[in-house]
């Protein structure tokens, strides 16, 4: 089995921190977050993984290289224009090469392992699996009514959901996915979905799995789940690779060469060979620094130059 990753994106939601650093290499609890999902892969038995580019092609290669500091195999593709994840996942085509897959969401963390649910699938001679959990709020996902473990029914972010399993950001697929692609239609939110694709498989009788996943998950997307999958990993305790003049509370991580100057600092990562000088408190922030401020520095993403 191989893996593809879709790493795209531009992390918008991240600005301007993701201007300088891709998403998936910012560190949380200071590794860079494509590095949790390698480990996944390989305890997968994993090993061959294409990432799927986008503007940040260069960054991205010159950071992870061919893979082999990591113990995995690298290969890069550039999706063309962000046009969905579906899209994305068709400029590996060539790199599958008719084997079966691991889909990996590039921002997605978990904090447990996928072995069981790749076991199944290899064994069930499906054409997918996915990876679903119960979730208070499925609106904000795709979401899979089941009947036993297999799926019948997949929407995307619907507004009324009818189950509450949510599609999690990972996904087995054997090569019927490729059978199919050809007559995906954007969606109405103009995107080639996943979803939908996995949908078609349904409707052509092919077998779609759900396997249900107990662990933490986290879309690192935003500052808040950014700041809280780095409180989850770090476990309140924090984590401090640079150095820190001023009183450190919870949930902190400073990276490697970082220099940090305030009164206290709590539930906030600051990355690594950052300078920052506050003259009260920070909290609740993802800096990336030279950032100067002569108040306090509070819910917010900062990188480059800031004076306030
Ligand atoms: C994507 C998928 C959605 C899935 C979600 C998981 O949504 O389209 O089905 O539930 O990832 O994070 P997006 O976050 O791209 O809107």
């Amino acid at each position: 089995m191989k893996g593809v990753i879709l790493a795209a994106g531009k992390g918008s939601r991240l600005y301007p921190v993701t201007h300088v650093t891709p998403k998936p290499l910012l560190p949380i609890a200071n590794r860079p977050t494509l590095h949790y999902a390698f480990e996944k892969l390989i305890e997968m038995g994993v090993t061959e993984i294409c990432i799927v580019v986008g503007e940040n092609e260069t960054v991205m290669k010159e950071a992870l290289g061919d893979g082999s500091a990591h113990g995995v195999q690298l290969s890069y593709v550039r999706q063309t224009a962000p046009n969905g994840l579906a899209h994305a996942v068709g400029f590996a085509k060539d790199f599958v090469a008719g084997d079966s897959f691991v889909l990996y969401l590039g921002d997605a963390m978990y904090s447990e392992g996928f072995t069981a649910h790749a076991k199944k699938f290899l064994e069930s001679g499906a054409a997918n699996l996915n990876i679903v959990q119960p979730v208070p709020d499925p609106s904000r996902f795709g979401v899979a009514n089941v009947d036993g473990d297999r799926i019948v029914k997949l929407v995307e972010k619907p507004k009324e959901p009818e189950s509450n399993l949510a599609m999690a950001g990972l996904y087995f697929f054997g090569p019927q996915l490729w059978e199919i692609l050809p007559d995906l239609k954007p969606s109405a939110r103009g995107e080639y979905e996943i979803t939908d694709a996995i949908q078609m498989l349904v409707d052509r009788g092919d077998t779609v799995l759900a396997g249900v996943y107990d662990g933490a998950w986290f879309d690192t997307g935003t500052l808040d789940s950014f700041l809280e999958t780095s409180a989850f990993l770090i476990g309140g305790e924090s984590r401090l690779e640079g150095t820190v003049h001023g009183k450190v509370g919870a949930d902190v991580v400073i990276g490697e060469g970082a220099t940090v100057t305030c009164e206290s600092i709590e539930d906030s990562v600051v990355l690594p060979g950052a300078v920052v000088t506050v003259a009260g408190h920070i909290r609740h922030a993802l800096l990336g620094g030279p950032v100067n401020s002569s108040g306090n520095v509070e819910n917010v993403i900062l990188h480059g130059d800031y004076h306030g």
